[in-house]
């Protein structure tokens, strides 16, 4: 039914309904506060990174306050960093030292999250991160930190297969330890990036078709995301929404976006979008047929900012008299008013106005006849004329 989710994945229909995702950005890069690329930005060699581990411990974390908050908002799935770019483990692997318990936190903070979220209903899905910085047989490239240093002799000792074994037995411990899992977002695969000995890596340097194979044998319902470089599984746009595929061509689409531009915690970048214009991506998003999965990133208490609060409460609120229009809803072939986009459910034909024409609406090849029209906020009735043809 859908053309990138061959037979042997999972099924997605749970994906599809529930339209719209949290993401969350947690790590050590919480404590440097500029952006969860810094280690790279910066060219931060490991031994100077090292003091954002010594000093990880977000004393004001509460994951059930968030995972109410969550709830409230709206959102029916939840995807975690579990690993991010920079190697550090946020659960308690047995396969690494640098990991969550062994820093001043010293609790299972993934664990903590997914108990909390799991309790308010909410799927889970953890984003594992295939680059890292902090593996010792992670070959040097381009992205790396050390890219500037690299010492070639020894990057020809590197064994990327100790590496591939070592993703595997990270993703079959968060796969066996840690109950269902409904969803992994892997991140990411660049093989045509950069040149020589900085060349990107794809799929043979993950071993992928190998993982994906384990993963569906542990876990044989997950869904797995499009960045192990398959070509199959959600299609995961950043920070940009697509437009409606044709019905010979539906995917399972999901577009990620930041509150900010920041996807960790960024004291200092104030650029955020306001709720109208999140709530409206998110109306644009379901009427193209897709997924939001949007961002938040607790600082380094393990707050949500103050901001990005205020933005979960609008569209909380928003959701809380219109979210029948976004579960389980699709979009239609049929074009909307200027300004306006539809969305279906059950029969029911939702016009969401963007722009408030003040008294009337024109809708034109509406394929039924209007039995009978109201505003969703309040079920006010609006008046339906019959224009003649
Ligand atoms: C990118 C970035 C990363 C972020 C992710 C979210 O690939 O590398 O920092 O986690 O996108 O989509």
């Amino acid at each position: 039914m859908y053309t990138n989710f061959p037979e042997n994945l999972g099924n997605p229909q749970w994906f599809v309904d529930a339209r719209f995702g949290m993401f969350i950005h947690f790590g050590l890069y919480s404590l440097p506060a500029r952006h969860e690329w810094v280690m790279t930005l910066e060219e931060i060699e490991a031994e100077n990174y090292q003091k954002y581990f010594d000093n990880f411990n977000p004393d004001l974390f509460e994951p059930k306050e968030l995972a109410k908050l969550a709830k409230k908002s709206g959102f029916k799935y939840v995807v975690f960093t579990a690993k991010h770019h920079d190697g550090f483990a946020m659960w308690d692997s047995k396969y690494t030292d640098y990991k969550v318990t062994n820093t001043p936190y010293k609790k299972d903070i993934m664990k903590e999250v997914i108990d909390a979220f799991r309790s308010e209903g909410i799927e889970i899905g953890l984003y594992y991160s295939l680059i890292d910085w902090n593996h010792a047989d992670f070959k040097i490239d381009g992205y790396h930190p050390d890219r500037n240093r690299v010492d070639l002799e020894k990057e020809s000792q590197k064994d990327m297969t100790k590496y591939q074994q070592f993703i595997k037995n990270q993703i079959t411990e968060l796969l066996t330890e840690y109950g269902d899992i409904s969803y992994l977002w892997f991140d990411f695969s660049y093989e045509n990036k950069f040149k020589d000995h900085l060349k990107g890596k794809g799929k043979n340097d993950w071993d992928s078709e190998n993982l994906e194979k384990l993963i569906l044998e542990l876990q044989p319902n997950i869904i797995l995301n499009d960045r192990l470089d398959l070509k199959r599984g959600v299609t995961t746009h950043e920070q940009y929404q697509r437009a409606k595929s044709s019905s010979e061509d539906k995917v399972v689409w999901e577009g990620c976006q930041t509150l900010n531009g920041s996807w960790g915690y960024h004291r200092d970048n104030d650029n955020f979008k306001t709720s109208e214009m999140i709530i409206k991506m998110l109306i644009d998003t379901v009427s193209n047929d897709g997924n939001l999965l949007l961002n938040i990133g607790p600082n380094a208490r393990g707050q949500i900012d103050k901001t990005s609060r205020k933005l979960l409460g609008e569209i909380g609120e928003w959701m809380g008299l219109h979210s029948k229009s976004i579960y389980k809803s699709e979009g239609s072939t049929v074009t909307p008013p200027a300004d306006c986009r539809y969305t279906i459910r059950d029969n029911k034909l939702y016009l969401h106005i963007f722009s408030w024409p003040y008294r009337t609406l024109t809708l034109k090849n509406i394929p039924k006849k209007v039995k009978y029209a109201q505003l969703l906020n309040d079920y006010s009735e609006l008046k339906v004329i019959e224009a003649g043809v």
